[in-house]
C-alpha cells in the first residue's frame, strides 16, 4: 500500500496511535469513542503508523463489513501476512527465526486447501456432544475454582482468583496436561498474549522495547513448543480420549502431521482456550458486581444465564481483532482495496455497532437477538465457542449457588493489548451464600 493515492480515506495520525497502541485498549470509553467516529465517517480507512513501526493496513469498523470479509474466505486470506498486528520488526524476527511471518503456524494461519483438513481433525471433538462428557469434570474444576473464594475471605481481585485459573484449568484437562505443569503453562501463555503488558507478561519491565517484547514472545513460543513435541510423544504410546490424543494420532493426506503444525496446534488450543474466556468471565462478573438488583434476579433465575454468558461475550469482545490479506483486487464498504493489502477487522467495533446493536455500550442481558461477531464468522469461526459458552455456564451457577451478593471493592483495570485484552484486575467483596 505504498502507492496508496492521496484521496484515499486515512486516520488522523492520533487515532492511529489509538488503533496500535496496546495501551490504549486500557481506556476502552476512548477507544469505543474514536470506533463511533471511523464507523460513522471513515469505516474503511487507512492506518499509516506515524513512526513507521508497521506496514499500513484498512480498519474495518463496521459490523456488516466485518461480517461480510469473515465469511468470503477466498477473497480474504489468513495467509501469507501475519493474522494479528506485528510489527515490521516482529514479522522480520519471525521470518528469521521460523522462515515464516508468523512465530507460530496453525489453524488460525492456514488457508484452504489445508485449513479444512486440519480443522476437521478436531471439530467433531469441540461438538456439544462430545463436550457432555468432559460437563463432570469442568463442574469439579468450577467447584475447586470458587473454593479459592471461600479461602479468600470475602474480598479478592477476581482475575487471579478466579477467572484466569479457571478456564487454564479446562483447556489444560483437555490436552492433557498433567496439574503440576499448568503454572508453567499459565506463565508461557501470558507472555506470549500479554506481552505487550508489562504486568500480564511477568518482564516486571514497566516499558519493554519492541525487540524485548519480541524475544520475550519468541522464548515462550520455543518452550511451548518443547513442552508440546514430548507431550505427542506420550500420546501416541498411550492415546487417551482427550483432543492431544486426537492429534497426536491424526493423519493429513496420508502423513501424521509434521512437528511444528502439531505443536501449533496444541499452542492455538492453548493459548486461544483460556485467556479470552477469562476475559468474558471476569467482564461477565464486572457487570454482576456492578448491578445488585441483575445478580440478585439471576440467582433466582437460573433461564437468564444464556442471555447473560452471550452478553458478556459480545460486551467484553476479549479477541479485538484479526489481519487478512486480500487475494484479488477487491472493495469493502464502497472503499477499493488492492490485492495483497492488509486489513484489520476489529470485532470490538463491529461488536459496537449501533446498526446492528441496540444501545451497544449497555450490557443488556436480556439483549435478542444478540447475533455478534466475538467468536468471529465463516471458515475460522471460533472452534472453541461450545466450550467457552459451557464453561462459563458451569462456573457462574457455581458462583451463583455459593455467593450470595457481590459488589466492586475497588477499580478494574484493562490488560494492554492490541489482541486477545479484557480485565486484569477485578477487586470485588462478596459473602458467601
Ligand atoms: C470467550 C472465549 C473465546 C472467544 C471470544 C474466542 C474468539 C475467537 C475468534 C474471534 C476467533 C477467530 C475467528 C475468525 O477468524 O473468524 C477464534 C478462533 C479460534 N478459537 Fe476461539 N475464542 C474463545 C474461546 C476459545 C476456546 C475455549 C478455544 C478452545 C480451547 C478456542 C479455540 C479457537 C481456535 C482453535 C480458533 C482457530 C479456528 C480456525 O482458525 O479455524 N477459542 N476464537
Amino acid at each position: 500500500m505504498a502507492t496508496a493515492a492521496l484521496e484515499e480515506p486515512a486516520l488522523s495520525p492520533e487515532m492511529a496511535l489509538q488503533v496500535i497502541d496496546p495501551a490504549a485498549y486500557a481506556e476502552w470509553d476512548g477507544l469505543l469513542d474514536t470506533f463511533d467516529w471511523l464507523r460513522e465517517h471513515m469505516p474503511v480507512g487507512r492506518v499509516d503508523a506515524p513512526d513507521g513501526e508497521f506496514d499500513s493496513f484498512w480498519l474495518v469498523t463496521r459490523f456488516e463489513d466485518v461480517m461480510r470479509i469473515s465469511k468470503d474466505n477466498a477473497t480474504f486470506l489468513n495467509n501469507p501476512r501475519p493474522v494479528v498486528l506485528n510489527s515490521r520488526a516482529g514479522i522480520e524476527f519471525a521470518r528469521e527465526a521460523t522462515g515464516s511471518d508468523m512465530l507460530v503456524d496453525s489453524l488460525v494461519t492456514f488457508d484452504a486447501p489445508i485449513h479444512p483438513k486440519y480443522r476437521k481433525l478436531t471439530q467433531s471433538w469441540f461438538m456439544p456432544k462430545n463436550l457432555k462428557r468432559m460437563e463432570s469434570e469442568i463442574r469439579a474444576i468450577a467447584r475447586r475454582t470458587v473454593d479459592r473464594l471461600v479461602e479468600a475471605g470475602g474480598e479478592t481481585d477476581f482475575v487471579p482468583t478466579v477467572s484466569a485459573p479457571y478456564p487454564l484449568h479446562v483447556v489444560m484437562r483437555i490436552l492433557g496436561v498433567p496439574e503440576q505443569d499448568e503454572q508453567r503453562m499459565l506463565f508461557l501463555t501470558q507472555q506470549m498474549f500479554g506481552g505487550q503488558d508489562a504486568d500480564l507478561s511477568g518482564s516486571g519491565v514497566a516499558e519493554m522495547t519492541a525487540e524485548q517484547i519480541i524475544q520475550l514472545v519468541a522464548g515462550a513460543v520455543k518452550d511451548f513448543e518443547g513442552y508440546f513435541t514430548k507431550l505427542a510423544e506420550e500420546k501416541r504410546a498411550h492415546p487417551t480420549d482427550d483432543v492431544a490424543s486426537v492429534i497426536a494420532n491424526a493423519t493429513v493426506d496420508g502423513a501424521p502431521l509434521p512437528d511444528r503444525d502439531m505443536a501449533g496446534y496444541y499452542i492455538i488450543l492453548a493459548a486461544a482456550g483460556h485467556d479470552t474466556t477469562s476475559a468474558s468471565t471476569a467482564g461477565a462478573m464486572m457487570a454482576l458486581a456492578q448491578d445488585p438488583q441483575q445478580y440478585a434476579r439471576l440467582r433466582a433465575d437460573r433461564d437468564l444465564l444464556p442471555g447473560i454468558v452471550e452478553e458478556a461475550i459480545r460486551w467484553t469482545t476479549p479477541v479485538q481483532h484479526f489481519m487478512r490479506t486480500a487475494a484479488e483486487d477487491t472493495e469493502v464498504g464502497g472503499q477499493a482495496i488492492a490485492k495483497g493489502d492488509w486489513l484489520m477487522i476489529n470485532y470490538v467495533a463491529a461488536n459496537h455497532d449501533p446498526a446492528q446493536f441496540d444501545n451497544p455500550r449497555k450490557f443488556d442481558a436480556t439483549r435478542s437477538p444478540n447475533r455478534h461477531l466475538a467468536f468471529g464468522a465463516g471458515a475460522h469461526q471460533c472452534l472453541g465457542l461450545h466450550l467457552a459458552r459451557l464453561e462459563m455456564r458451569i462456573l457462574f451457577n457455581e458462583l451463583l449457588d455459593r455467593i450470595e451478593t457481590i459488589e466492586l471493592a475497588g477499580e478494574p483495570r484493562r490488560s494492554h493489548s492490541t489482541f486477545v485484552g479484557g480485565l486484569k484486575t477485578l477487586p470485588v467483596r462478596y459473602r458467601m451464600a
